[in-house]
């Protein structure tokens, strides 16, 4: 087994890897405010837009590792563009946000996972999230047609709601998950290519320390 030795700093010593994750979207789909009810359990109905990018670190443990996530919340402004883009490169996964109650977010989805395929790494794993979902009155957007879209753009579904702390905590954890399947079955198809050995390393580089948990 080759796998990369786990990415370490300074301030904490005391997880196994580190995941590199961003949250994507129109402005005020609830991206800060997702970020917060995950990080620190807060909600705040006040909408400050994000200037640029900003991050929150939070370590969860699954299979007896303690993987630290580094999240980096975006502004989905897109005057704040080729600031944001710029930290694609090195994320494993992405929340890719809309609102329920906003058509043009919704709307927009399909641009965002262009980006993604722009200007990130090409194992980068992406769930789909319909925010907002405790405002049943105000939805444009049925959960069939954010189904059916990300049923076609080959990424996971959620609906949720950061403001009722619905199903956040399991948006985090399940893109966690795939990002772990998708770092073992690398693993596994770099061991069965011993010839390849240039290539693995590059490839272990490129994963940002991930390793396979
Ligand atoms: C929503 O995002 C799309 C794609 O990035 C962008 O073209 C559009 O201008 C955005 N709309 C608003 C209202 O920010």
């Amino acid at each position: 087994l080759t796998s990369p030795p786990p990415q370490r700093d300074a301030a904490d010593q005391n997880f196994d890897s580190m995941f590199k994750l961003l949250i994507i979207g129109n402005s005020s789909v609830g991206k800060t405010s997702f970020l917060f009810r995950y990080a620190d359990d807060s909600f705040t109905s006040a909408f400050v837009s994000t200037v640029g990018i900003d991050f929150k670190v939070k370590t969860v443990f699954r299979n007896n590792k303690r993987i630290k996530l580094q999240i980096w919340d975006t502004a989905g402004q897109e005057r704040y563009r080729t600031i944001t883009t710029a930290y694609y490169r090195g994320a494993m996964g992405f929340l890719l946000m809309y609102d329920i109650s906003n058509q043009e977010s919704f709307s927009s989805v399909q641009d965002w996972a262009t980006q993604i395929k722009t200007y990130s790494w090409d194992n980068a794993q992406v769930i789909l999230v319909g925010n907002k979902c405790d405002l049943e009155d105000d939805r444009l957007i049925a959960t069939e047609d954010g189904q059916r879209l990300s049923d076609e753009l080959g990424f996971e579904f959620f609906e949720a709601s950061a403001k009722d702390n619905i199903n956040v905590k399991q948006v985090f954890e399940r893109l966690v998950d795939v990002i772990c399947v998708k770092n073992a079955e690398m693993e596994a198809s770099a061991n069965q290519q011993p010839n390849n050995k240039d290539l693995d390393i590059k490839d272990s580089q490129e994963s940002h320390g991930a390793c396979a948990c």
